[in-house]
C-alpha cells in the first residue's frame, strides 16, 4: 500500500499523456503557443505501461487519464489496451476529455478496456462555449457526451469550472442539461492553476452558492453524506428527475484531508499534490535502468513527502509553475 507521511492512502493516479491541448481555456492555457515538452521527454506507452504495473503492485486502484487533451496523442487505445491488462487489480480506467475527438475514438477505447469518461464543458451556450474555449465546437462535443451514453461508458461525468462574470449566469442552465441528458455535471470552483496567472478571489464561485443557486430552481437531495476519498458532494434532483450534480469546492472547503491522489505529468515526473511546487523525476530513475523494485523504493519514498494540503488561503500562497494543461485535471 501507498501511504504518505500524514496516514493517507494513495489508491488513485492521474497520468497526463500530453500537455498539448486543441482548445485555449481562458481558466487553463490562455496564451497562444506555451513552451511545450519536448518529444523525448515525453513518457512512451510502454514506459507508461510499465510503471502503471508497478503503480498497481503498489496499491493503485484508480488510473485515470488526463492531458492536456490526452487524445491528441495517438493510439491511445493501445494504451488502455495494455493498461488493461492490470485488471482487476487495477479497478477502474477512466478519461478526462475536452470532447472535440471523442466520438472517432469511442468505440475503440471501449474494447480496449475504457470504464469510463469525463468530459469538460463550461457552457451550453455556442458563442459563450467559443469564448471559453476558442474553437466553435459546442455541438460536437454534446455529440460526444451524447455518443458516450449511447455506448454504455456510464456513469458520464461532466466537468464545468465556473468562474464569475464569465458562465456564473449558466449554472441553472447546466443543471438543467444534466436532467436531459441523465449525466452527473459537477461545477468545479476555479483554481489559480492558469497559464496566464489571472486567478484572482474575487472570480471564485463557492461552492455553497452554486448550490443553493440550483437548488432553488431544482430542488436537491444530497446522495451521500460523505465525500469519501472523492473531490465532490453529490446530489440527485428531489423531483426524481435523471441527472446528478456534483459541487466540488476546493477552495472554500478544502477536501486535502481525504486526498488519495497523486499524479504523474506527461514528462514523466511526479506531482503529489496540484499545488506541488516540487517534482520528482520517475522518467529519470525509470530511463536510468533502475530494477522495478528500486522504481517501486523511489514511488514510497516520493509519496511519503506529499504535501499536508493546498495553501491557496494562506496569504504567502504562489502559484505553482506548471498550470493545469501539464498537471491533468
Ligand atoms: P472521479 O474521481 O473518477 O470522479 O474523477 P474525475 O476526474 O471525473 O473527477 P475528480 O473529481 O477527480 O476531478 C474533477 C476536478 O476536480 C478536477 O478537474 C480538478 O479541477 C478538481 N480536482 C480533482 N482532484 C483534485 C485534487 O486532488 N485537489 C484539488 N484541489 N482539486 C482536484
Ligand atoms: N480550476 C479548476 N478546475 C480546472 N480545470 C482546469 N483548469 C482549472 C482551474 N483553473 C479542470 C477542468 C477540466 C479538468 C481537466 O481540469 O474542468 O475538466
Ligand atoms: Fe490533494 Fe493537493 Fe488536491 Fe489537496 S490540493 S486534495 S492535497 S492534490
Amino acid at each position: 500500500m501507498l501511504r504518505d507521511g500524514y496516514n493517507r492512502t494513495i489508491r488513485d493516479l492521474r497520468v497526463s499523456l500530453t500537455d498539448r491541448c486543441n482548445f485555449r481555456c481562458f481558466y487553463c492555457l490562455p496564451h497562444g503557443e506555451p513552451a511545450w515538452a519536448k518529444k523525448e521527454t515525453l513518457l512512451t506507452f510502454e514506459e507508461i505501461a510499465k510503471l502503471a504495473d508497478i503503480f498497481v503492485s503498489l496499491g493503485i486502484e484508480k488510473l485515470r487519464l488526463t492531458g492536456g487533451e490526452p487524445l491528441i496523442r495517438r493510439d491511445v487505445p493501445v494504451l488502455v489496451q495494455k493498461l488493461a491488462a492490470l485488471k482487476p487489480q487495477l479497478a477502474e480506467i477512466a478519461l478526462t476529455t475536452n470532447g472535440f475527438d471523442f466520438v472517432r475514438h469511442a468505440d475503440a477505447l471501449m474494447d480496449a478496456g475504457l470504464d469510463r469518461v469525463t468530459f469538460s464543458l463550461d457552457s451550453v451556450r455556442r458563442d459563450r462555449f467559443e469564448e471559453i474555449t476558442g474553437v466553435d465546437a459546442l455541438e460536437r462535443v454534446v455529440e460526444s457526451i451524447k455518443y458516450a451514453k449511447q455506448i454504455g461508458l456510464d456513469p458520464i461525468k461532466i466537468n464545468a469550472v465556473i468562474v464569475r462574470g464569465r458562465n456564473d449566469d449558466e449554472i441553472v442552465d447546466l443543471a438543467r442539461f444534466a436532467r436531459e441528458h441523465g449525466v452527473a455535471f459537477r461545477y468545479i470552483e476555479y483554481m489559480p492553476l492558469d497559464s496566464g496567472h489571472g486567478w484572482d478571489r474575487s472570480q471564485v464561485v463557492s461552492g455553497r452558492e452554486i448550490r443553493d443557486a440550483i437548488d432553488a430552481e431544482f430542488p436537491l437531495v444530497l446522495k451521500e453524506t460523505s465525500r469519501g476519498s472523492g473531490t465532490s458532494w453529490r446530489y440527485v434532483f428531489a423531483d426524481g428527475s435523471p441527472g446528478e450534480i456534483g459541487i466540488i469546492a476546493p477552495v472554500t472547503e478544502m477536501f486535502c484531508g481525504q486526498c488519495s491522489r497523486i499524479r504523474l505529468t506527461a514528462d514523466g515526473q511526479i506531482r503529489t499534490c496540484l499545488f506541488s511546487n516540487r517534482e520528482h523525476d520517475l522518467r529519470g530513475v525509470l530511463r536510468s535502468g533502475a530494477t522495478d523494485n528500486e522504481i517501486a523504493d523511489f514511488i514510497r519514498s516520493v509519496v511519503l513527502e506529499k504535501e499536508p494540503r493546498h495553501f491557496i488561503n494562506d496569504p504567502a500562497f504562489s502559484q505553482p509553475e506548471r498550470t493545469m494543461s501539464f498537471i491533468g485535471g
